[in-house]
This record gives structure tokens, sequence and C-alpha cells, in this order.
């Protein structure tokens, strides 16, 4: 029996998120402690089984809900140019669903890696990206490509749409504690209310967006030379702006509010928001192990610490 696996990580955004979607740049991390595993072996019989933590059977049925899955499948193994029969795909994952982690593009990206492997292709980047686009185009509607290219990227990305996505320069390790407000956010109808509100008050969307796209300079030049209180009162002022743009609610405020209390330089939403998780910057692990606690204490379901290597 023949078997192969494919994985991809979640992802980061570290700030500019949703200001992204409009033009102005990101920064995303790799978030390599959680993943996607993928593997596909061969079945007897004349279709493709589908086992994921969601759903159970035939790919032609699959949930309304999972259909960029299926679609996934199909349209790799037409550039596999393969019969679609006689497949069993299992989709494993640690990372939450819909909590701004990119798992969608996550699962999309270890499925084309798996499906490729299984068939002994080696994949290119312009192909795997065609069809995870495709795939997070029934997740969020019009994505940006962020989470795609920072789920498959080994490092830090300095990402804006259209254009090449450049590396990120890190002065000084830094820490992050991540947590998860334990309830799914829709970044489809995130992205969308934030058009909705730019339809109506332009200009007023259009200040935030800007200044995010400032922030986000700015960061970048904090991280270059390791300047994490400058970065920490960045990422503070994104947070304000994103709720300005109504994708914060009360839960994740509460989430950065207890966060900063316990000694973070900054803390922000990260994602698509209204529900998922946000993250906050610390100047060491000790602080992270705080930060963390009270963070559990003010509701959050699950965190993690995560450092940034200097590259
Ligand atoms: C979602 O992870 C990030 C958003 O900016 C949407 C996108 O860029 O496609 C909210």
């Amino acid at each position: 029996q023949k078997v192969a696996v494919g994985r991809a990580h979640s992802k980061l955004i570290l700030i500019g998120e949703h200001s992204v979607v409009y033009g102005q740049p990101a920064i995303a991390f790799p978030f390599k402690q959680i993943e996607v595993k993928v593997t596909v072996k061969t079945i007897g019989g004349n279709t493709i089984q589908i086992e994921s933590p969601f759903y159970q059977g035939p790919i032609e049925q699959i949930p309304e809900k999972m259909e960029g899955i299926g679609d996934c499948v199909i349209q790799t193994l037409k550039v596999l140019e393969k019969r679609s029969s006689g497949l069993h795909i299992r989709i494993a994952s640690s990372i939450p669903i819909g909590r701004g982690l990119g798992s969608s593009a996550a699962i999309a990206i270890a499925l084309v890696r798996g499906l490729f492997a299984f068939f002994n292709q080696s994949l290119k980047d312009s192909q795997l990206m065609a069809l995870v686009e495709r795939a997070e185009k029934f997740a969020h509607g019009t994505p940006s490509g962020i989470d795609m290219m920072a789920a498959s990227s080994a490092n830090p990305i300095w990402f804006q749409k259209q254009q090449e996505v450049e590396m990120v320069k890190i002065g000084a390790p830094f820490h992050l504690v991540v947590a998860d407000s334990g309830r799914i956010g829709d970044t489809y109808s995130a992205v969308k209310s934030i058009r909705d509100k730019y339809e109506r008050k332009p200009k007023q969307i259009e200040e935030s967006i800007t200044l995010l796209g400032k922030l986000t300079e700015d960061v970048r030049l904090g991280l270059a030379v390791g300047d994490y209180q400058k970065v920490g009162d960045k990422l503070n002022q994104a947070h304000q702006q994103l709720s300005l743009l109504g994708v914060s609610d009360l839960g994740l405020d509460g989430l950065v509010e207890a966060a900063r209390t316990a000694g973070a330089v900054g803390a922000k939403l990260t994602g698509g928001g209204r529900g998922g998780c946000i993250l906050a910057l610390v100047e060491n692990e000790t602080i992270g192990k705080k930060v963390a606690d009270a963070l559990v204490q003010a509701g959050a379901t699950q965190t993690w610490q995560y450092t940034i290597a200097k590259c």
C-alpha cells in the first residue's frame, strides 16, 4: 500500500491584518508549533474518502463549509493529471479552526503537498500558490494571500499584495505569547464588514488603513534594531485601529488588557478578529509565563509561547 504525507504549519500575523487587503504591508511569521498533517493512501474501490475532524465520507458528499477542501483535492488531481479514485485522505490538525491562525491555508497547503508526494511529483511554488489561492477564496472570499505565504514560509515575511514577498530582519530574538479566546472568528464576515463600512465612510476607514500601514513600517524598523518597546507601542496602536474598524470585541479587548496589565510590552488581536486569538509581546520568557497565566485567568482557552529567532 502506498502512503504519502504532506504537512503545513500555522501562521501568525504580527501586524497589518485587514489593512493588507487594501494594499498596505503586513508582517507575518510561520508558527511552527501547530500544524496540519495530511496522509494520502490507496484504498480499494473507486471513491476518494475523506477523513477529517469535521467530516468523514466520500468527497462528493463533503459539507458546504468544507467545499474548498473538496475542490482543492479535485483541482490538484487535475493538475497532476491523475485519476480521481481509490484514495483515502486523512486530515489531522493541531491548528484550532477559525482562530486567525491560518488553518484553512495550512490544510490546503498540506493537501497539495500530500497529493504531489503521493504521485511522486515535484511541486513548484507557483503550482502550490495557485491551488491554495483557489481554496482560500472559498474560505475567505477575497483573501490577500498573506495566510498562504506565511504558512508556506520558513521565515518572517513582509507581505504586500501584488509584490514579491520580502524577508524581515530580526535584530534580536523576541518572545510572543499567543492566546486563544476559544471563540471561532469569522474572517469572511470581518473582511466584508470593513468593506461595507468603507463604502459608507470611505474617509474614516481610509485613515485607519493608512495608519495601520504606517505602524507596520515602524514595526519593521523596530524589529530590525531590536527596539521592542517601540514595537510593543505600535502593536498597541494597531489594536486600537482594528477596534475602530470594528473587528475586535469585548472578549479580545479583555485579553489584550490582561496581557498588558501582566507585563506585556504590547498586545493586539491577530488574524481576522471577532473571536480568534490575540498576541502579546513580552521581554522574556519569564514574563511570558506570567502573561500566559494572566491570559488563562482572563478566559483564554489555550496559550502558546513563541520565540522569534534573530535573522
Ligand atoms: C486573515 O488571516 C488576514 C486578513 O487580513 C484577511 C486577508 O488578508 O486575507 C484579515
